[in-house]
């Protein structure tokens, strides 16, 4: 069941109302229902909140803040993902299959590659399109066509692509790049929305859309989705199957 949604600011009621007939709920300005999983609709944003994960702060999708963050904290799987996108002098025709938070979308964007990011997760999407709305740096997303979509619905129509990039949930014992308390956020919407796909079946899908290259993130041990790869580049945790 999709959680509720909560504003306080009775100008933003049609704007709540909007966005919970969207998501498939409802809106209320009820302040009990804080305490349980909702939404929360305010003048900094759209946001998530659930008491059951471990952060105590609601999930905002926040460019501004993080539009440096990420960088400086990613630097070494900007320089894997470098790696395994390969040397190329024209931009990149990139398709990710698995938005998330856009975080891996933003640093083929800062690489200069022109991205269409999928993302299944109608909740997902549209917390993401606030933060889009929100961000202070419009130009990083002028190459970013962000889809709501399901990557294995996609496939058929996905053409020209230049590299395939799938990233899908991983086990939730395990923690990714991500940190472990955005990506809890992610399965909590996931969970709320149902939505529970095999990564193994959706690659099979995936690795048909004709393109130069495919690049799969996987946690480090984990066993590869196919014995076809050309290679591999290995991060501390995690590592990236290449598909050529
Ligand atoms: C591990 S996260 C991706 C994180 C992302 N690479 C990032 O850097 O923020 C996986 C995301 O892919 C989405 N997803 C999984 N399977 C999908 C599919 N078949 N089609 C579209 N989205 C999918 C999930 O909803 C989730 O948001």
């Amino acid at each position: 069941m999709i959680p509720p949604l909560v504003y306080v600011d009775t100008n933003q009621r049609d704007l709540a109302e909007k966005i919970a007939s969207n998501f498939g709920t409802t809106a209320s300005t009820n302040q009990k229902l804080i305490s349980h999983p909702h939404f929360d609709l305010s003048e900094a944003g759209l946001s998530f909140f659930h008491p059951d994960a471990r952060s105590s702060n609601k999930l905002l999708i926040d460019f501004n803040s993080g539009s440096t963050g990420w960088r400086l904290k990613r630097v070494d799987h900007e320089k894997l993902i470098k790696k395994a996108l390969g040397k190329s002098d024209l931009p990149l025709n990139i398709l990710d299959c698995t938005a998330g938070m856009l975080q891996d979308a933003l640093l083929f964007l800062s690489l200069g590659h022109q991205v269409t990011a999928l993302e299944e997760s109608k909740i997902l999407f549209h917390l993401l399109q606030d933060g889009i709305r929100r961000s202070d740096d419009q130009t990083i997303f002028e190459k970013l066509d962000l889809i709501n979509t399901n990557a294995c619905s996609y496939a058929v129509q996905a053409k020209n692509f230049d590299v395939i990039y799938f990233d899908p949930m991983y086990p939730s014992t395990k923690k990714n790049a991500l940190g472990s308390g955005k990506l809890e956020y992610i399965e909590k919407i996931l969970e709320a929305e149902s939505l529970d796909n095999d990564p193994l079946e959706d690659f099979e899908v995936l690795q048909l859309i004709p393109s130069k290259k495919m690049v799969v993130k996987r946690p480090i041990k984990a066993k590869s989705f196919s014995l076809k790869i050309n290679y591999q580049v290995l991060g501390k945790t995690t590592r990236f199957d290449v598909y050529i």
